[in-house]
């Protein structure tokens, strides 16, 4: 089975996606970890991130897998690599080439035809799983978003600069000429701004749950 869920930046869905991954017995597959992957990688060969050929060659070549449940870079775990603060700066422009994103998808299509998954990401039930099974998009202000990135980051960033910077993803991800942000006519529609962890990871399981009942899956297939 495959779960997508979409959503602008911040709005919980890795989280959510986490959540819901353990409670339904399937593998949390985090779409974002691709494209810093490619980035991280294109960085560390020296390759410039507005140069689409050099970049579109890292990531034809470079293996990526899930092993042990994490994804691996040319064999290795790079986790902290690819939460650096040099990535967080870079991906965004990666992500906006559409080869890379076609490299990218097939990665995804070809894990998610192995195992259950559910996958996160801004395109994930618009363009890489148009069949999904069950499809949600998770919203929520940009005032709700920035707070809890504040949060997050333990109140060390002026909330202004958060707030700006999450308007700016935003601003990027609704005008990508590809793998732009879309919200699915069938995703329930979960705005998650007045709604805690639980309550949202409820909802979803709840959809999974119907979505089960009414095909008689058991959630593995
Ligand atoms: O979710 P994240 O912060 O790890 O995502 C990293 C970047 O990749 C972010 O700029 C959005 C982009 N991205 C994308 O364009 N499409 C996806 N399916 C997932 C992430």
């Amino acid at each position: 089975m495959t779960v997508a869920v979409d959503g602008p930046a911040g709005t919980g869905k890795s989280s959510v996606a986490k959540h819901v991954a353990a409670a339904a017995g399937l593998f949390y597959l985090n779409s974002g970890g691709f494209y810093r992957a490619v980035t991280w990688a294109s960085l560390d060969r020296g390759v410039s991130v507005d140069d689409g050929g050099s970049l579109f060659e890292v990531s034809r070549t470079l293996k990526l897998e899930i092993a042990d449940g994490r994804l691996t870079v040319d064999g290795v775990p790079r986790q902290k690599e690819l939460r650096s603060q040099a990535v967080d700066a870079a991906v965004a422009r990666v992500s906006s080439f559409p080869r890379i994103r076609e490299i990218v998808n097939s990665h995804l299509r070809r894990i998610a035809g192995c195992m259950d998954i559910i996958a996160e990401g801004r395109d994930m039930t618009t363009v890489v799983f148009p069949d999904a099974e069950v499809k949600i998009y998770l919203d929520a202000s940009l005032e709700s978003r920035a707070r809890r990135r504040f949060a997050e980051l333990h109140r060390e960033i002026p909330l202004d600069i958060i707030r700006r910077q999450i308007a700016e993803r935003d601003e990027i991800d609704r005008t990508k000429a590809v793998g732009n942000l879309k919200l699915a006519p069938e995703a329930l529609y979960i705005d998650s701004s007045h709604l805690t962890l639980d309550q949202v990871c409820d909802m979803v399981l709840r959809e999974i749950l119907s979505h089960n009942h009414t095909t008689g899956e058991t959630g593995q297939s």
